[in-house]
């Protein structure tokens, strides 16, 4: 069985994308795939309860626990390696990871980012897309490498920037097309693994 573990900060919305297109798919039987666990650093993380409520297994690695990104990130190594991962799955976990930690994962690590990369890494992607003045924006798989919201593309997806949009309306048009690309840009890597 190939296993994925999902790791999230917050709301796990993509996450629960996952989980229905794994479901509704049927992975299991036509992947040999399945979620096997979600980790949340924030043990406040609303995706935790939808994991639990969908019958995965979850845990939590608190960052502010740790005394420092290397000790945070052995703990969290730990806590997925329990899972024996094919794949590990970024999915709004908002933490930068040591190089030790990528290269541990080096190929079958993947992450979603809300702009068309390699325009706007880092955080308030839709603000600054809309101060640039894009017409376009979107949103970007792809695998995780050393460097913060670079690495190989695996998908994308765009949409427009329209006039009067905010950051929020944009965000929200955003990860409607977030919530079909990641279940798909993920079982077409599981699907050559
Ligand atoms: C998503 O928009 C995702 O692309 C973004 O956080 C949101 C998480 O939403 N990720 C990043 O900004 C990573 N740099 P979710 O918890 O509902 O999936």
């Amino acid at each position: 069985m190939k296993n994925i573990v999902i790791l999230i900060s917050g709301t796990g919305s993509n996450m629960a994308a996952i989980l229905h297109a794994a479901e509704r798919e049927r992975w299991q039987t036509r992947l040999g795939a399945r979620v096997a666990a979600v980790i949340s650093n924030r043990p406040d993380a609303k995706g935790l309860l939808t994991a639990a409520e969908a019958g995965v297994a979850t845990a939590v690695v608190d960052h502010k626990a740790y005394s420092g990104r290397a000790e945070f990130d052995a703990a969290l190594r730990e806590a997925i390696d329990v899972h024996e991962p094919t794949l590990v799955v970024l999915a709004g976990f908002m933490r930068i990871l040591t190089p030790e930690f990528v290269a541990h994962y080096a190929g079958r690590i993947v992450n979603i980012h809300p702009s068309l990369l390699p325009a706007f890494p880092g955080l308030h992607t839709h603000q600054r897309a809309i101060d640039a003045g894009c017409k376009l924006a979107g949103v970007t798989v792809h695998l995780v490498t050393a460097e913060l919201d670079h690495g190989p593309i695996l998908a994308q997806a765009a949409v427009p920037v329209l006039p009067g949009d905010t950051a929020d309306t944009l965000a929200a048009r955003v990860l409607s097309q977030e919530h079909l690309i990641y279940p798909r840009a993920v079982a077409e890597w599981l699907q050559t693994a």
